[in-house]
């Protein structure tokens, strides 16, 4: 089986729309951990994107305020206003599948791999050093768990000798795409980048592929019409912040 790994969309249809295209070919279902939508125009469609492709999605810090489950106490000034302005572009029956949406972990049926939004221990938690990855994977009871949140693609490795690995993917690597092979015995805390607002200087959607047979995973990343959801944004009244960020991935 082979999957796509999707996390933090924040309503931007145009970089999923360029993902889905990319690798319409390469995968069988889709896995999304969160942050459907906030910050970006479209959210609705969005939803309607991951409703008609089956989706297995968990939620987000952004999707519990924007159905009103959690408060904006937590949200810097543009995060909220854009919050504010989703909860009220949303349509009901879609205010209720964020509603629904379960809270991570999600456990495959075979108890290879889960989704979490944040951290295995707590799903608002941000993982962006060793020491929160090697806690996090000491309590991993599957081997294989992917994360978001951070909007920032990486790896975590524990080997069974107790060894931490880990590698984020940035300027510095700036190759387009980079395959972790799956060890037996290691346990792994992957993060596939965010597809609607990455943050590593690379304004490009990123997302993973996942083949459970062949045991890899790979990043990717795909170029979209940044500018055409810039334009989308301006119209609707979004932050300027929110709006200039997307060209520089940050
Ligand atoms: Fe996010």
């Amino acid at each position: 089986m082979r999957y796509l790994i999707i996390t933090d969309l924040h309503s931007n249809l145009d970089a999923l729309d360029a993902v889905f295209q990319a690798e319409a070919e390469n995968y069988e279902r889709v896995l999304c951990c969160g942050d459907v939508v906030g910050y970006g125009p479209s959210p609705n469609e969005v939803i309607e994107r991951m409703i008609a492709c089956e989706a297995t999605v968990i939620r987000g810090n952004h999707d519990k305020v924007a159905c009103g489950i959690d408060d904006t106490a937590w949200f810097n000034e543009s995060a909220e206003r854009a919050i504010l302005w989703t909860r009220n572009e949303l349509t009901a029956s879609y205010q209720t599948f964020l509603r629904n949406l379960p809270a991570g972990p999600w456990v495959s049926s075979n108890h290879e791999f889960q989704l979490v939004h944040g951290s295995i221990i707590d799903e608002d938690q941000y993982l962006y050093d060793d020491g929160d990855a090697y806690d996090a994977l000491k309590a991993a009871t599957v081997p294989i768990t992917f994360f978001g949140h951070t909007h920032l693609p990486c790896f975590f490795a524990l080997n069974i000798h107790g060894d931490l690995i880990s590698e984020f993917i940035d300027e510095t690597t700036p190759q387009s795409r980079t395959t972790i092979r799956l060890e037996e015995g290691t346990r792994y805390l992957i993060n596939p980048g965010s597809v609607g607002q990455p943050r590593d200087r690379d304004p490009r959607a990123g997302y993973a592929l996942f083949d459970l047979d062949k045991r890899t995973v790979e990043l990717k990343r795909v170029e979209y019409d940044i500018e055409a959801v810039q334009q989308k944004m301006e119209r609707k009244g979004l932050p300027e912040y929110l709006i200039q960020r997307l060209a520089v991935g940050r």
